[in-house]
């Protein structure tokens, strides 16, 4: 079985940047900081994004929610990494931002990934959980309880939660949280 950080970077090799970046940006596609995409939102940092999906470790055939869809990217990273068999829920709560995400991610011809829009006053997507992942590109000032229902039993969400990148692990009964690390991201709105 391959290591985590190998699939990620082949997620990556296949999901090149500058398709999910607006025209006059794609020149800077190599710079490693986020890139604005209008709206007052960014495409994520490479390292950043790297990172956070070396913690979530999404294996082939997962259903995986992708909290923050922006540009897409994440969205079309983890379509890679879950595979045809696989399934990946966007989720955007700009409009504009929504319609940018489909664009790109049509181009990456992933179709076992959609983006959709939020419901306003809905974290996430209760009504398609439970998830076997969740990534969320966007911080929380505390872990959202409502987010963290929407995963499986043994599932996994990466989240970065007051300045702090958390992974969470829900166990029956139990949520085992650990920290990895400080970034900085543009808030999560309702
Ligand atoms: C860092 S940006 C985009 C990251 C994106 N994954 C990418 O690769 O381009 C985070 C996104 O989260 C969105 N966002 C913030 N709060 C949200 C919420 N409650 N539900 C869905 N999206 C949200 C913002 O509109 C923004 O597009």
């Amino acid at each position: 079985m391959k290591d985590v950080d190998t699939l990620v970077a082949e997620a990556f090799a296949a999901t090149p940047r500058e398709w999910f970046l607006p025209t006059d940006k794609r020149g800077q596609a190599g710079y490693d900081g986020p890139l604005a995409i209008g709206h007052d939102q960014t495409n994520s940092q490479p390292r950043t994004v790297a990172d956070m999906l070396e913690l979530l470790d999404v294996r082939p055939g997962m259903s995986v929610l992708d909290v923050g869809a922006g540009s897409g990217w994440t969205t079309a990273l983890l379509a890679h990494l879950v595979g045809p068999t696989g399934t990946v829920r966007g989720i955007e709560r700009v409009e504009a931002l929504v319609e940018f995400g489909r664009h790109n991610l049509e181009r990456a011809g992933r179709p076992w990934a959609r983006i959709q829009p939020a419901t306003p006053g809905v974290l996430g997507d209760p009504e398609h959980a439970p998830y076997e992942r969740i990534l969320v590109s966007a911080e929380a000032e505390a872990l959202p309880s409502e987010l963290v229902e929407q995963l499986a039993d043994g599932a996994t969400m990466v989240i970065p939660v007051a300045g702090e990148m958390h992974r969470v692990v829900r166990a029956r009964q139990d949520v085992i949280v650990t920290r990895h690390g400080h970034y900085r991201f543009v808030p999560l709105l309702r």
